[in-house]
C-alpha cells in the first residue's frame, strides 16, 4: 500500500524513503467520513498530505449510478418524443411569422400566446385548446407555434396529425401493443392532435373510429390536448362520438377561426 504512492506521483521515487512515508485516512469530501486512503510524508522539508481519490468508493459509484438513471431518464425521453413529435427540426411556423391578418386571426393568435404563457407558468385553468375553422386559416400553424415554444421551454410536447396517430394504433393491431402506446400517450406533458376528422375519410367503420377516438380522450383526461379540426361542432361530435365530444368540451379554451383562407386574404392583396 505504502509504495502505491510512487504509481501516483513517479515523481517521488528516490526523494523519498518508503520507511519516512505514513499512511492515513482521509475525509470523502462527500459523505465526510475517513474513507479515503492517503500518505504523509516531509519533502524538503515540508509536510506532504496526499490522497488516493477525492470521493470514497461508495460516493462514487452513487455518483456513477446516478449519472447513468439521468442518461437512461433521457433516452426514454428522446423516444417517447421521436414517436410522438411529428416536427421537424427545419420547421419555421411561428408566432413571429404568423400575421394578425384580420380581428379573428389576430385573437386567435393572442389566445394561442396566453396559452403557452399559461403552460409555461403552470397556472392553465382549462388544460384543453380546441382550434376550429376553415381550411388555410391557420390552424396548424398556430398549433405548430405553440407546439415548437413549448418544446424549447423544455415540456415533452407530442404534435401529430390525426391521421398519422389513427395509422400508428393500426400499426398496434397485429403485435397488440397498443395498451403501451396509449400509456406513451400519458406521459406527455401536451399532445396536440392536427386535423381531426380527416382520418375518417380513409376509414368506414365508424364504430371503431368513435371507439378509438373515445380511448385517446380517455387516455388523456385531466392532461392538456390541443385539437385542431375543420369540422363544425355537429360533425366533429359525430366523428369522435357523444362521450369524447363532451369531455372535449370540459376544461377547454376555444379558438373560433372560421374565416377566409389566410393564402386568398394575401392574393387579394
Ligand atoms: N396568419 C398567418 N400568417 C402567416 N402564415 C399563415 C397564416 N395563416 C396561415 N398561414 C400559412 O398558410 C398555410 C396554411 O395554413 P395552415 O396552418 O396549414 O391552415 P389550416 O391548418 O387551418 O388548414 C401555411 O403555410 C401557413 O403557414
Ligand atoms: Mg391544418
Ligand atoms: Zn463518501
Amino acid at each position: 500500500m505504502k509504495r502505491m504512492i510512487f504509481n501516483i506521483r513517479p515523481d517521488l521515487k528516490g526523494k523519498v524513503e518508503l520507511r519516512d512515508i505514513l499512511l492515513k485516512k482521509f475525509n470523502c469530501s462527500q459523505c465526510g467520513e475517513e474513507t479515503i486512503d492517503g500518505w504523509e510524508f516531509d519533502l524538503d522539508g515540508t509536510r506532504q498530505l496526499i490522497t488516493a481519490a477525492t470521493v470514497c468508493n461508495r460516493c462514487g459509484t452513487k455518483e456513477l449510478s446516478s449519472l447513468v438513471t439521468d442518461e437512461l431518464i433521457q433516452k426514454r425521453v428522446d423516444s417517447l418524443l421521436s414517436n410522438w413529435y411529428f416536427l421537424p427540426d427545419k420547421e419555421t411556423a411561428g408566432f413571429r411569422n404568423f400575421q394578425p391578418v384580420n380581428e379573428l386571426i389576430k385573437e386567435a393568435k393572442q389566445k394561442a400566446m396566453n396559452y403557452v404563457g399559461a403552460f409555461s407558468q403552470d397556472d392553465l385553468k382549462e388544460k384543453n385548446l380546441l382550434i376550429m375553422g376553415n381550411p388555410g386559416t391557420g390552424k396548424t400553424h398556430l398549433s405548430k407555434a405553440i407546439a415548437r415554444t413549448l418544446k424549447a421551454r423544455g415540456f415533452k410536447v407530442g404534435f401529430i396529425p390525426a391521421v398519422e396517430l389513427f395509422n400508428k394504433i393500426k400499426g398496434t393491431f397485429d403485435s397488440g401493443s397498443s395498451e403501451r402506446l396509449y400509456e406513451d400517450m400519458k406521459k406527455l406533458d401536451l399532445l396536440i392532435i392536427d386535423d381531426m376528422g380527416v382520418e375518417t375519410t380513409k376509414l368506414n367503420d365508424v364504430s371503431w373510429t368513435v371507439r378509438t377516438w373515445t380511448e385517446i380522450i380517455d387516455a388523456r383526461l385531466g392532461l392538456a390536448n390541443i385539437w385542431t379540426t375543420n369540422l363544425d361542432d355537429t360533425h366533429l361530435g359525430e366523428v369522435v362520438g357523444q362521450r369524447a365530444f363532451s369531455r372535449m368540451y370540459e376544461d377547454t379554451r376555444f379558438i373560433d377561426l372560421f374565416t377566409d383562407d389566410y393564402r386568398k386574404t394575401k392574393t387579394i392583396k
